[in-house]
């Protein structure tokens, strides 16, 4: 390993101390994802990095689903950005320091814009980086994947569920990560009507929206 290689794996010791943050090189993590290959490649598979640092693992996946939605929707620049923004949206992170989440939502939004700018240029469409920022905001979060908190506010972290409907229209659903990981606890939850609640069942439902009307407004 060069010494080239080692700063760019390790910020500070202190961190490496402090939160063991070590970040992983691109060879490893090439030769890590080529063992899900097609699922790396697939537009909509969805992963999740619970300690992401700023995103090694998160940046070439984003890369490699694009590349698909480059090969299949070659053309039409509404098709590209309909699976570009179901290529973001299946994407997820968590780390313990902000300095991280932030890292990581700029790298993946960069690898967005400069892809989407290269195909189509000066035709690129507001409203499509708008969606692709508000997913990343919603999806790589700054948190505590052993307490499942934020680690200022202790709030739980709550991942939302994106899925395509009816072609151009995303559903979105709310959950709760430590649920989502606990298993067990669906069976010492209620729901509203006194049953067990399921770790299926989300903590907010939202209505369909449009594609490219992510975050227009609070509510989506
Ligand atoms: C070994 S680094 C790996 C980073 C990244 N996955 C990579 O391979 O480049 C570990 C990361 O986990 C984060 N971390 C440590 N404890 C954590 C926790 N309880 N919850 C979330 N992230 C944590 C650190 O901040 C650090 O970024």
């Amino acid at each position: 390993m060069t010494q080239k290689e080692i700063k760019k794996q390790v910020k500070s010791k202190q961190r490496v101390t402090d939160h063991g943050e070590v970040f992983t090189n691109e060879r490893e993590v090439n030769a890590m994802l080529d063992l899900v290959k097609i699922e790396s490649e697939r537009i909509d598979s969805r992963f999740l990095e619970p300690a992401m640092g700023d995103g090694n693992f998160l940046v070439e996946v984003l890369n490699r689903k694009l590349n698909s939605v480059d090969k299949k929707y070659k053309s039409v620049q509404f098709e590209w950005e309909r699976y570009a923004i179901l290529a973001i949206s299946s994407i997820y992170g968590v780390d313990i320091l902000e300095d991280n989440a932030i890292e990581c939502r700029n790298r993946l939004f960069k690898i967005f814009e400069d892809r989407y700018f290269n195909k189509f240029k000066n035709n690129c469409n507001a409203e499509c980086k708008r969606s692709a920022l508000f997913l990343l905001n919603r999806n790589i979060l700054w948190g505590n994947a052993l307490d499942f908190t934020n680690p200022e506010t202790k709030k739980p972290i709550i991942f939302s569920e994106w899925s395509a409907v009816n072609g151009s229209m995303l559903k979105r659903r709310d959950y709760i990560f430590k649920f989502l990981v606990e298993k067990t606890h669906q069976f010492t939850m209620f729901n509203d009507e006194g049953n067990v609640g399921s770790i299926n069942e989300p903590v907010k439902d939202f209505p369909l929206i449009h594609f490219l009307k992510l975050g227009i407004d609070d509510t989506n």
